[in-house]
């Protein structure tokens, strides 16, 4: 993103927090306007006034899983902000935290009707004003978990792993259009998600830290840099990829 020139327009969904806010932050630093998207009324509430001050953010009520929901919210950021030309999806749920035997099918279902269709529905909100513009950077957030799969999380594996094909697709699809497709796989950050699959299974993330070569938990700070990057003309050359954000622990 370059404000010299056209000022961008971003929708963050997930925005209201942990990895999706810390995003916020960075595009808004770059001057950008934002609309943040989440399904969390209480989160929303939060960032209203975190950011009351700053008429370049717009909060949206938005189940990313509801086709309908997503319409209104599509319709009411292009009356308010414009087109959007910056897309970092991050909404998403973890699920249980089970033997996959013991997944029931509402779960299963849930988690990839959040994590995977809500992907979907989003570009297709989005990502067609983009084509027509020639112009727009896509983020889409998918799990280290979705790459190398985690033990008692076969919903939530399943639907990363599911991203990482969509933003390969996607990438490819649409390379020559003007729009890049990039996806970002990070290992355990601290944010609110990281606590509740803590609760239902504290030794599943001893496990997961003790696989990161860096030895430490990622900060969301570092998660907004990169997604900043990705949606900046910079990011020139590049897409259909899933960028590590794993301290050392995904090296391919
Ligand atoms: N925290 C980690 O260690 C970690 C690791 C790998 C991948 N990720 C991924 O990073 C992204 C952000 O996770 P986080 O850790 O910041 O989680 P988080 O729980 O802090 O934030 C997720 C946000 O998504 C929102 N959300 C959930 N369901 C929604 C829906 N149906 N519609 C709209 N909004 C919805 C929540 O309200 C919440 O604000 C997720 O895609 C997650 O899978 C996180």
């Amino acid at each position: 993103m370059n404000s010299s020139k056209k000022k961008r327009i971003a929708v963050v969904t997930g925005g209201a927090s942990g990895l999706g806010l810390a995003a916020v932050r960075k595009l808004l630093e770059r001057g950008a306007s934002v609309a943040i998207w989440d399904c969390s009324e209480a989160a929303l509430e939060a960032t209203k006034s975190t950011f009351a001050c700053d008429g370049a953010v717009l909060t949206c009520a938005v189940d990313v899983a509801d086709p309908a929901s997503i319409t209104a919210a599509a319709e009411r950021t292009r009356a308010q902000l414009g087109d959007a030309d910056l897309l970092v999806a991050a909404a998403a749920v973890p699920g249980p935290v089970l033997p996959f035997a013991e997944w029931s099918i509402e779960d299963f279902r849930r988690v990839i009707d959040v994590n995977l269709i809500g992907v979907h529905l989003t570009c297709q909100a989005l990502v067609p004003a983009m084509m027509r513009a020639g112009w727009g950077r896509v983020v889409l957030v998918s799990s280290v978990a979705g790459k190398e799969g985690n033990v008692l999380q076969s919903g939530y594996v399943a639907s990363k792993s599911g991203v990482i094909g969509y933003v390969k697709c996607l990438g490819k699809e649409l390379a020559t259009s003007g729009v890049l497709v990039n996806g970002i796989a990070p290992t355990v950050f601290d944010t609110p998600m990281l606590r509740q699959i803590s609760d239902a299974g504290p030794e599943m993330i001893a496990a997961m830290k003790s696989k990161v070569p860096m030895a430490r938990l990622g900060q969301p700070d570092e998660f907004g840099e990169m997604a900043a990057w990705l949606c900046s003309d910079a990011c020139s050359f590049t897409t259909g990829m899933t960028f590590d954000l794993s301290g050392g622990r995904s090296t391919y």
